[in-house]
């Protein structure tokens, strides 16, 4: 079914990025793969081991050029964008009272503007198109908040309205856009916990186990794959918020 589609997956070179581009090429997608700072050779390979297309383009999400340059390239190297992930994304976590300004402003930045900047200009090609996908990685934090993470959890509950909005705009030319709500997944971004921590995490995940990458882009492949569902938040974080 998504033979020959082309795939833009943000953040793409390790975590959860990566293991979507991957299951993204298993069924057949051409993949744009971004990636910030630098993306292994091994990768590049494993993907085009899948017998598809693999382009890298580095570039920072939260420049508003980047995101319109990477569109205009992918449509003039592979022709078309039938699906957007927007999995870039960071932490800087502080509690309130001592987050600073520049705290606050990377992650709404990256996370929120930068899911916003490629929306905005992937939508111009996949209104033409009148089909496309696009997939928001939120996470359970933007619904029910997490002490240290102001500026985090802001930024996922935005990108949860911005779906919302976005999938409301865009239905009538059938593009369905969606948010993935992950839990806890076991990535560089949750290493930075202590033992402690993550002892505590478990015992508020029913499922009893950390979420894996592939938890994650199994769901973003279903929601790709599937044009009847837009506008909707998918938990995947073991049974975390009910
Ligand atoms: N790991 C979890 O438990 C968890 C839970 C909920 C949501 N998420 C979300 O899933 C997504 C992936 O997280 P992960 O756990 O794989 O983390 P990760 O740190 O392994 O990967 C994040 C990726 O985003 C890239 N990135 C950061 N800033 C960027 C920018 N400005 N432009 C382009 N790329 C940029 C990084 O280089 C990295 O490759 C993030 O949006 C994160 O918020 C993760």
């Amino acid at each position: 079914m998504l033979i020959g589609k082309t795939a833009v997956i943000t953040g793409a070179a390790k975590g959860i990025g990566k293991a979507i581009a991957l299951a993204f090429a298993k069924e057949g997608c051409n993949i744009v793969l971004n990636y910030h700072s630098s993306v292994s050779e091994d990768t590049i390979k494993e993907i085009e081991g899948y017998g598809v297309t693999c382009l890298p383009v580095q570039g920072d999400v939260s420049d508003f050029e980047f995101a319109a340059s990477l569109m205009k390239r992918v449509k003039k190297e592979l022709g078309s964008v039938d699906i957007l992930v927007n999995n870039a994304g960071i932490t800087r976590d502080m509690l309130l009272m001592r987050m600073s300004e520049e705290e606050f402003d990377s992650v709404i930045n990256t996370n929120l503007k930068g899911c916003f900047n490629m929306v905005r200009h992937a939508s111009n090609l996949m209104l033409k198109q009148r089909s496309g996908a696009i997939i928001n990685m939120a996470s359970v934090v933007g619904v029910m908040g997490n002490a240290g993470q102001v500026n985090y959890a802001a930024s996922k509950a935005g990108i949860i309205g911005l779906t919302k909005s976005v999938a409301k705009e865009l239905a009538a030319r059938g593009i369905t856009c969606n948010a993935i709500a992950p839990g806890f997944v076991e990535t560089d971004m949750t290493d930075v916990l202590t033992d402690e921590q993550k002892a505590k995490m478990l015992e508020v995940i029913p499922l009893k186990r950390y979420g894996r990458v592939e938890d994650i882009a199994e769901v973003a492949v279903f929601l790709a794959k599937n044009t009847y569902i837009t506008g909707q938040v998918i938990h995947v974080d073991g049974g975390m918020v009910m």
